[in-house]
C-alpha cells in the first residue's frame, strides 16, 4: 500500500482517478454468488464502482469457499497470481472474503502475506471501513460471526439477467460431522419475508423472470410464524416472476404442508436438489444426517407421488471415514434405485474443526477415494444419459438465457427440471423469453431441439 493512500484524508472510495474500482471473483456455491452481489451493493453505496477485470481494479476481493481442501488450495493459487497486479499497482488492495476467510482467519496472512483484508461472511456491512484501514502492515481481519446478521435492508447490486438468487436463510444448524459450513457461516437464521419480497420485486422490476431461493437447509426456513411453504406462496405472488426455485432442501424437513404447496403452485418449478450423501445407514448415522436410506426413499416417493414429473438431483460423498466396500456398494444401489437426473459427487475431504476430523480418522487413501468416485460417476452418467434421453420427443418450456457458447445458431436456456437445453431459436428471440422446445437429441447433460412456440417477455420495468 502506498503512503499516499494510507495518509490520504479523503475517503478511500475515492482514488486519484475518480471512484475506486472493485473486482470480486466468486468461488464455490450459489450462496457466494449472492454474497458477491451483496458486497457490490455495500461497496456501491460507499462510492465504489465495478471493474471489468482484476487488472483494472483498485481492490480485488476473492469471495471464497472452504467446503473441501482443494477449494482452498485453488484460491491460494489465484491469490498468488494477483501479486503481479500488485507489482504493477502497489496501491492495489487484495482481500479474501467468505468461508475460507472465516475458516483460516489470520493464518491466511502467514501463507499469503500480500493479502490486505480477511473478512468473514458476516463482516460485509463493514467492508468499506475494512478496506479503508488496509495498509502495509498485518492484514485487517474481521471474522466475527453474528447470529442475527441477515443483511436486512442492504440492496444487492445485480447486473441484468433472467434468473436471480435471493438468500432467504444464512448459516446452518445441522452440524453434519463432515461439514465446515456451520463453523464458517454460523447459526441458521431466516431473512424477513418483507426483505425477501423486496428483493424478489426488485428482480422482477429489472426484468428477471426466475428467482432461486437460497439456504443451506432452505425448507427449515422460519421467520416468526412464517415457514418455508408460506414464504414460497408469498414469492409466487410477485408479478413478472414466472419461475420459483429453491436450493437446497434438507431431506427430513419436508412437511406434508410443503409437499402440498409444491404440488399446488404452478410457478414453483418441478425440480428438486435433495442431498443424499450416502446410501449406507451406518455412514448416514456417522455423518449425523438425521435420516436413514428408508426415510430418504419415502421422501422421494412422496414427492414423486405428489409431483409426478419432478426432476431430482443430489449430492453424494464417497470415501467417508471407515466406508467399507459394502457401504460404497449400498450408495451405488440407492443411486440406481432413486434414479437421480444428475448429481454432484465428491470424495471426502477432511475439514479441520469438524466432528469427523476430531473423532473419525480419514481411513481411505486418496487413490481409493478417487477410484470409488469414478465408479459412482460412471454409474450416474449412465443414469443421466437415460433420464435425458427419455425427454427426446417431448416438448419442454425453456427460459431463454442467450446464445450458446458455440454461436448464435443455437441458443441456450433451462427447462423447468433445470436441464440445459440448446435449441434452434425463433426469430426475434431474446433473453428472458420463454420458448417451447421439441427435444430431438440428448447427451447425459444437455438436451438439443428446436423452438416451436415463443412467448417474448414483457419487461415489467419497461411495460
Ligand atoms: N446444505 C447442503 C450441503 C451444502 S455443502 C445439504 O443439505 O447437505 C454442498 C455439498 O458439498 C454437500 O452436500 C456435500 O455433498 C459436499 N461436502 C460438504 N462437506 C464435504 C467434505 N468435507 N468432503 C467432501 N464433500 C463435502
Ligand atoms: Fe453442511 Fe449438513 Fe448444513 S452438509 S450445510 S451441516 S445440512
Amino acid at each position: 500500500m502506498s503512503a499516499e493512500l494510507k495518509t490520504s484524508d479523503s475517503s478511500k472510495s475515492e482514488g486519484s482517478d475518480g471512484p475506486r474500482k472493485v473486482y470480486i471473483e466468486t468461488f464455490g456455491c450459489q450462496m457466494n454468488i449472492a454474497d458477491t452481489e451483496l458486497m457490490h451493493g455495500v461497496l456501491h453505496d460507499a462510492g465504489y464502482t465495478q471493474a471489468d477485470h482484476a487488472d483494472k481494479a483498485d481492490v480485488v476481493l476473492l469471495n471464497t469457499c472452504a467446503i473441501r481442501e482443494k477449494a482452498e488450495e485453488r484460491i491460494y493459487g489465484r491469490a498468488s497470481q494477483l501479486l503481479r497486479y500488485k507489482y504493477e499497482n502497489p496501491n492495489l488492495v487484495i482481500g479474501i472474503t467468505g468461508c475460507m476467510a472465516e475458516h483460516l482467519k489470520g493464518s491466511i496472512g502467514e501463507r499469503a502475506p500480500y493479502v490486505d483484508v480477511v473478512a468473514g461472511p458476516d463482516a460485509y456491512r463493514r467492508l468499506p471501513s475494512l478496506l479503508e484501514q488496509a495498509g502495509d502492515g498485518d492484514p485487517i481481519i474481521d471474522v466475527r460471526l453474528d447470529k442475527r446478521e441477515t443483511y436486512e435492508g442492504l440492496p444487492p447490486s445485480r447486473r441484468e439477467g433472467v434468473s436471480g438468487w435471493v438468500t432467504i436463510q444464512r448459516g446452518c444448524d445441522k452440524f453434519c460431522t463432515f461439514c465446515i459450513v456451520p463453523f464458517v457461516r454460523g447459526r441458521e437464521r431466516g431473512a424477513s419475508p418483507r426483505e425477501v419480497l423486496r428483493q424478489v420485486r426488485d428482480l422482477a422490476a429489472m426484468g428477471y423472470r426466475e428467482v432461486n431461493l437460497l439456504g443451506q437447509t432452505v425448507n427449515s426456513y422460519r421467520y416468526e410464524d412464517v415457514d418455508f411453504a408460506d414464504l414460497l406462496r408469498l414469492v409466487t405472488t410477485v408479478e413478472g416472476i414466472d419461475r420459483v426455485r429453491y436450493t437446497s432442501p434438507y431431506p427430513v424437513d419436508f412437511t406434508p404442508k410443503l409437499i402440498q404447496t409444491l404440488a399446488e403452485q404452478d410457478k414453483v418449478c418441478n425440480s428438486l436438489h435433495l442431498p443424499l450423501q450416502s446410501g449406507s445407514n451406518r455412514v448416514l448415522s456417522a455423518m449425523k444426517r438425521g435420516y436413514t436410506v428408508e426415510d430418504f426413499l419415502r421422501i422421494t416417493d412422496d414427492l414423486r407421488a405428489a409431483i409426478p414429473d419432478i426432476a431430482i438431483s443430489t449430492d453424494i460423498i464417497v470415501g467417508f471415514p471407515g466406508e467399507t466396500e459394502e457401504e460404497m456398494q449400498a450408495t451405488l444401489d440407492v443411486v440406481e434405485r432413486v434414479g437421480f437426473d444428475y448429481a454432484y459427487m465428491f470424495a471426502y475431504s477432511e475439514r479441520e474443526g469438524t466432528f469427523a476430523s476430531k473423532r473419525m480418522p480419514d481411513t481411505l487413501s486418496e487413490p481409493e477415494k478417487k477410484a470409488r468416485l469414478q465408479r459412482l460417476i460412471t454409474l450416474q452418467k449412465s443414469i443421466s444419459k437415460a433420464k435425458y434421453a427419455a425427454h427426446v420427443g417431448e416438448t419442454h418450456t425453456v427460459l431463454v438465457e442467450g446464445p450458446g457458447r458455440r454461436g448464435p445458431e443455437r441458443w441456450m436456456g433451462r427447462t423447468e427440471g433445470y436441464k440445459l437445453a440448446l435449441f434452434e431459436p425463433p426469430d426475434q428471440v431474446a433473453p428472458g423469453d420463454f420458448v417451447d422446445v421439441v427435444i430431438e437429441t440428448a447427451t447425459d447433460h444437455t438436451l438439443y431441439g428446436r423452438a416451436v412456440a415463443h412467448r417474448p417477455r414483457v419487461n415489467a420495468a419497461k411495460a
